[in-house]
């Protein structure tokens, strides 16, 4: 058994930790619109306007707060005019599986969706094939409450008011899919597009620009160097979990061998090194942290399943990918300076999926439970803490065994920790400078690192409660099993 020490004093608070953190994202992929969140009116799957009843409800638990929407690679191939009115035009989605869309799903169904939802939309907009007037005309149906003739188009298709948009992207993987510029090429496309992003409802639209790729730290220093809050209120990181690190071959998602999980683990912790690297840069520019970083696609990208469509990335999910989750969230939490908002890929059957569907039955995945372990930190303030924790040595890796974040909100601290030691339990203790630890409540997820939740009903990896702490004088001892997330209520007097 190994041994770890948590020292923080419950009043130095870092940062206050975003709730959008804990965002997602919907792409027009596989079957994350259509056949997923969409089934359409006339299915025999409990809907409302077409939109599935359970996998809102599902959402609405986890208390989703922001969904970006249309992609991905998606958006700079959408047409949004395509997507409104009575008759839509069908569209050929080539980035992903190469089928004619119908368009059913819309702006106006994504907007009654995150309406359902109670979260932010946060659109994608298309500069990749777009142009800077479809999009200034796309922001002025959406959110100009007069006479205009494109508000008069959308009172027309049956919305009256106008929408709150509070997040725009601008462009997606521009150095990628989304374009293949360099990054002195955006930043001209950016500042031209964003003064045209108008948003007539309400001032407060934060314009997101496309950030890097992974450790791209030039295209960062580009960016910072040529945009300053003016333009931009964030901008964006892309970071995927490759197990094998080799995209021609990234590992199954269910099978893996004790070598690709610690891959995983190790590649997964490479979310913090390039966060900080990036947040470096920023901090010479916009010391105040005025310009946000937000890690709008992040999770596990394995092989997808044998004998589904290549392109439509649908994947199980597993104990592990709840570790992955649990470490990513912590990260998050511990950079919420900086970070204001992360958005999982993807929300619904498309890569580490909260929710997997097969015909009418839903899946809530591991992945699912670990956001529900975390909603205390929504909107929380972080507590710096220091932690001395076992190192692990691992197939040539070496990696701490414990990831954690503290935050407080009302009076309470919330601790979640997750060990991804696959043999070997830690006990933490935990050491308030000052008073007290009381009241402690704490819960788990763990279960054999292979279990999943399938479609026979049965649920193997889930949230339960658990009394593996005690406490020892004004301190306290926390048990975290191998492969585990744990997260501990408590009070500091
Ligand atoms: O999430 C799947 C794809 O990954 C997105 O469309 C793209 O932005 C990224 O490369």
């Amino acid at each position: 058994m190994k041994t770890a020490y948590l020292k923080f004093d419950s009043n130095r608070t870092v940062s206050k930790i975003n709730k959008e953190i804990y965002g997602h994202f919907s792409e027009h992929l596989g079957r994350c619109i259509y056949n997923g969140i969409y089934v359409g009116k006339d299915s025999s799957i409990p809907n409302v306007d077409g939109i599935r009843t359970d996998v809102v409800e599902a959402l609405k638990e986890i208390e989703i707060p922001v969904l970006r929407w249309p992609g991905g690679c998606f958006a700079d191939e959408y047409h949004w005019k395509n997507g409104i009115g009575k008759a839509r035009t069908p569209m050929l989605n080539s980035n992903w599986g190469g089928l004619v869309e119908s368009n059913d799903f819309g702006t106006h169904e994504f907007f009654e969706l995150c309406n359902m939802l109670g979260c932010e939309p946060y659109l994608a907009g298309n500069m990749g094939s777009g142009t800077v007037q479809e999009l200034s005309e796309w922001l002025e149906y959406i959110t100009y409450g007069g006479d205009s003739p494109l508000a008069l188009e959308r009172k027309a298709n049956g919305r009256e008011q106008p929408w709150k948009l509070k997040y725009l992207g601008i462009g997606n993987e521009t150095w990628g899919c989304g374009g293949n510029m360099k990054p002195e090429a955006y930043v001209d496309e950016y500042r031209k597009y964003q003064t045209f992003a108008k948003n007539y409802c309400n001032g407060d639209m934060v314009k997101i620009a496309c950030g890097p790729n992974s450790d791209d730290y030039n295209w960062t220093e580009v960016l910072m160097q040529n945009l300053n809050e003016w333009h931009t209120g964030a901008i964006t990181l892309h970071y995927y979990t490759v197990p094998t690190g080799d995209w021609s071959h990234k590992g199954a998602a269910l099978s893996f061998s004790d070598e690709e999980y610690y891959q995983t683990i190790s590649s997964t912790l490479y979310m913090d090194e390039i966060i900080t690297k990036h947040s470096a840069i920023m901090d010479k520019y916009d010391p105040d942290c005025k310009i946000k970083l937000v890690v709008d696609e992040w999770g596990c990208w394995y092989d997808v399943e044998e004998g589904t469509n290549p392109g439509f990335l649908y994947q199980q999910n597993t104990m592990r990918d709840a570790i992955v989750a649990a470490i990513n969230l912590n990260i998050f939490n511990s950079h919420s300076k900086r970070v204001s908002m992360a958005n999982l890929a993807q929300v619904m059957n498309v890569l580490q999926a909260t929710l997997i569907s097969d015909g009418e039955r839903l899946v809530k995945t591991p992945t699912w439970y670990v956001f529900k372990m975390f909603l205390p930190h929504h909107d929380a303030e972080l507590i710096k803490t220091s932690l001395a924790a076992p190192e692990l040595e691992q197939y040539g890796k070496a990696m701490p065994m414990l990831s954690h974040s503290l935050s407080k909100k009302d009076g309470k601290l919330y601790l979640t920790v997750s060990n991804c030691s696959l043999d070997e339990d830690c006990t933490l203790l935990l050491d308030a400078e000052c008073g007290r630890i009381t009241c402690a409540k704490s819960q788990i997820i763990t279960a054999p690192i292979h279990d999943y939740n399938d479609f026979d009903g049965k649920v193997n990896v889930s949230i339960s409660d658990y009394d593996g702490f005690e406490q020892a004088d004004d301190k306290l001892m926390l048990n975290v099993p191998a492969h585990s997330v744990v997260s501990l209520c408590f009070e500091n007097q």
